[in-house]
């Protein structure tokens, strides 16, 4: 029952940007591709495959691809197929994510780990990593080829920095930017420069992709730890104030120990103690978090990357496409 309500509030928010809108011909044609990942075979693995590709999602990845694609040329067969493989790599990482994390809910559903089981969300999830790579391999682009490579390899390191460095309350910013560049940046960056690889720009222009990319890809990881701070699970279709919980140090927790306030070194000391002795401790840190001042600068963090995404834009040459690439960025960090 509970889980219904949660389903239900979450779906209400979604409002459909017009960004969204002017792609949706192409987006349905992705979301049809998707489902013909589902296996034929009628067993459990399609039954979970199917749970999961159904669960909606803001397919916020494929419409970067696909935007690219028609501001700087044709959308071709190609293209279709990169958004679908950088959904299926998205979504495959949540299921092991959510396995890592223990989450009970995600896109407003129970997780396929809590309605199921772990051993069997480690095999749908290694399932559409190598879907994702039967598709790779239909694109025949080896450049593509590569950067899918590193991004997978990419997302298992940003994991496994984030597994080691919990509860450290002396990381600096450059290992939260390196990380939220491999969790999330990297495969932002791919789907963009993928497009333009694939609609032949120039090597100035497809790094430009790849910038805005990796900018929209870090500010979009800096909101989600943002949100974890300040939003209910109702809002988010998933677990919130679970990261500091679960010992990570994400912006806020780290501006608020950067800060020059004196009570950084109780913020400090409470983190320290792991939360295992006084349940109270975890309360009092999320409270300072915030009276720290680390929510609002975490906000302007993302803000700045948002600007620096917007400025890599001079590679779309159509105006109104420019500006459904500035709005998608902006509803990035509004969300
Ligand atoms: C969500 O982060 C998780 C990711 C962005 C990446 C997770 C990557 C892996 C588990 C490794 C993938 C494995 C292979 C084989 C490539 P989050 O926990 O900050 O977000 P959430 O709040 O949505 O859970
Ligand atoms: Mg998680």
């Amino acid at each position: 029952m509970k889980q219904a309500i949660i389903k239900k509030t979450f779906e209400a928010r979604a409002t459909r940007p017009e960004f969204l809108t002017y792609i949706q011909d192409e987006l349905k044609l992705v979301e049809q591709k998707l489902y013909s990942n589902i296996p034929q075979k009628d067993n459990l693995l399609s039954e979970i495959i199917s749970y999961i590709l159904k669960a909606g999602g803001k397919r916020i990845r494929p419409s970067l691809s696909l935007l690219i694609a028609k501001g700087t040329g044709q959308v071709i067969k190609k293209h279709i197929i990169l958004a679908e493989l950088t959904e299926l790599i998205h979504t495959a990482s949540l299921i092991h994510d959510d396995i890592i994390d223990s989450s009970l809910l995600r896109r407003g559903r129970e997780t396929i780990n809590s309605l199921w089981n772990n051993k069997v969300s480690v095999i749908a999830g290694d399932y559409l990593f190598a879907q994702a790579s039967v598709r790779l391999g239909e694109i025949e682009n080896n450049e593509i080829v590569k950067i899918y490579a590193k991004v997978l390899s990419d997302l298992c390191c940003g994991e496994i920095e984030q597994f080691v460095n919990k509860f450290k309350t002396n990381i600096s910013w450059n290992y939260y930017i390196d990380k939220s560049m491999s969790k999330t940046g990297s495969l932002f960056a791919a789907a963009c420069k993928g497009a333009a690889i694939l609609n032949e720009l120039s090597v100035s222009e497809i790094e430009l992709a790849n910038n805005y990319g990796r900018c929209v890809g870090i500010a979009f990881q800096i909101k989600d730890d943002l949100l974890d701070f300040t939003s209910s699970a109702e809002e988010l279709g998933k677990e919130s104030c679970s990261d500091l919980k679960n010992g990570l140090i994400t912006a806020p927790t780290l501006f608020a120990l950067t800060s020059e306030d004196s009570r950084k070194e109780q913020l400090k000391q409470l983190i320290e103690s792991e939360f295992k002795t006084d349940h109270e401790n975890y309360d009092k840190a999320i409270r300072l978090v915030h009276e720290l001042g680390g929510c609002e600068k975490a906000e302007e963090l993302a803000d700045k990357y948002i600007r620096e995404a917007k400025n890599s834009l001079s590679f779309i040459k159509d105006n109104v496409i420019k500006e459904h690439l500035s709005t998608a960025a902006d509803f990035i960090v509004k969300r």
